[in-house]
């Protein structure tokens, strides 16, 4: 059986031919992509982008026109997955193939595109593709992936992290961002809940940084002062840059499905390297995840300020240089 990827098969098999023109929907990467013409790529997160960009794509967060083919790669959210489907539907003239893994729903879209339309089916690795001819969807699969209030009142939309309400972690970080002064950098700031409780009266500027483009343009709308900057960016490549009093961080602990310790590494050494001397991180991560010796490595000194069942609350004030 071949190694390439699982949307090539149907092209392989002659059971789909390739147009003159085609939207790639959330690519993880460029792999098998390099074969077709004018590709263009719709990827919000920002490392990803910029490899598709520098892998010579055309990227954008957000892809608009008309396009002879379309392929729709899964994401977590299965209401964001519907709103993809739907959207390619109906920039597309000619076939759209929606290409996923098990774990990623792709039995349950499978049933709903089935519902509407009629659709070929091949498996392989774990996961499906399956593809049918540009059709209309229902309007609430496109409605449901928009921006929304959530039930706490914050502004988010399906495939953000903790969409539906306030993270646990983050709101027992919270009764710690109480007072914070001068310059302040919120790392994986998601749709900026966190920051929100941060922007006490004597924090002078606040900069969020976030990788989801989607996320970045939540945060926009949920946080108006004009004291807050937003950058679209990723944490574990930053620029050097005038130096903060604090940063707070919620970091993310996985990219894929599994537990990834050395995301949270990453953000605890950018961390410090975002600091003034005297400067200080709060954080908090998931309890059973093993930050101590790297904040111990780079941070002079250490402290939990609160453990739970779930979560560790996290001082480290003067980064080691
Ligand atoms: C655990 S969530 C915390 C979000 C938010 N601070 C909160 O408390 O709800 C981590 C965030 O980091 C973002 N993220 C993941 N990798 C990133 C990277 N390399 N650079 C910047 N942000 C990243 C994710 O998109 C997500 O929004």
């Amino acid at each position: 059986m071949s190694n390439d990827p699982r949307f090539l098969i149907p092209f392989e098999q002659g059971l789909v031919e390739p147009a003159e023109s085609m939207l790639v929907i959330r690519p993880a990467d460029a792999m098998g992509l390099s074969g077709f013409e004018n590709v263009t790529i719709e990827q919000g997160f920002y490392p990803t982008a910029k490899a598709l960009e520098g892998a010579g794509f055309a990227v954008s967060s957000h892809a608009e026109g008309r396009f002879g083919m379309a392929l729709v790669n899964l994401t977590r959210a299965k209401a964001e997955n519907l709103a993809n489907i739907a959207r390619a539907s109906a920039m597309t003239d000619g076939v759209v193939l929606v290409n996923g893994a098990k774990t990623e729903g792709i039995e349950s879209l499978l049933k709903a595109v089935k519902k509407i339309t009629s659709v070929t089916v091949l498996s392989k690795a774990h996961g499906k593709v399956f593809w049918f001819d540009a059709a209309p969807m229902p309007a609430e699969w496109l409605a449901a992936g928009e921006m929304a209030a959530n039930k706490d009142g914050f502004i988010t939309a399906p495939g953000m992290f903790s969409s539906g309400k306030v993270d646990g972690g983050s709101a027992l970080l919270a009764p710690h961002l109480e007072g914070l002064k001068g310059r302040v950098a919120d790392l994986g700031a998601g749709w900026g809940w966190l920051a929100a409780q941060a922007l006490g009266p004597d924090v002078l500027e606040m900069v969020l940084f976030e990788a989801e483009h989607k996320a970045v343009e939540a945060a926009k709308l949920n946080l108006t002062d004009e004291r807050v900057r937003f950058e679209w960016a990723d944490v574990l490549a930053l620029p050097k840059q005038l130096p903060f009093d604090v940063v707070i961080s919620n970091p993310p602990f996985h990219q894929s499905r599994t537990a990834e310790p050395g995301i949270g590494v990453g953000f605890i050494h950018a961390a410090a390297k975002l600091l003034k001397p005297k400067g200080r991180l709060l954080m908090v991560a998931n309890r059973q995840l093993p930050y101590e010796r790297t904040l111990e490595g780079a941070f002079r000194k250490v402290e939990m300020l609160r453990q739970t069942n779930g979560f560790k609350l996290f001082e480290a004030s003067s980064p080691k240089r």
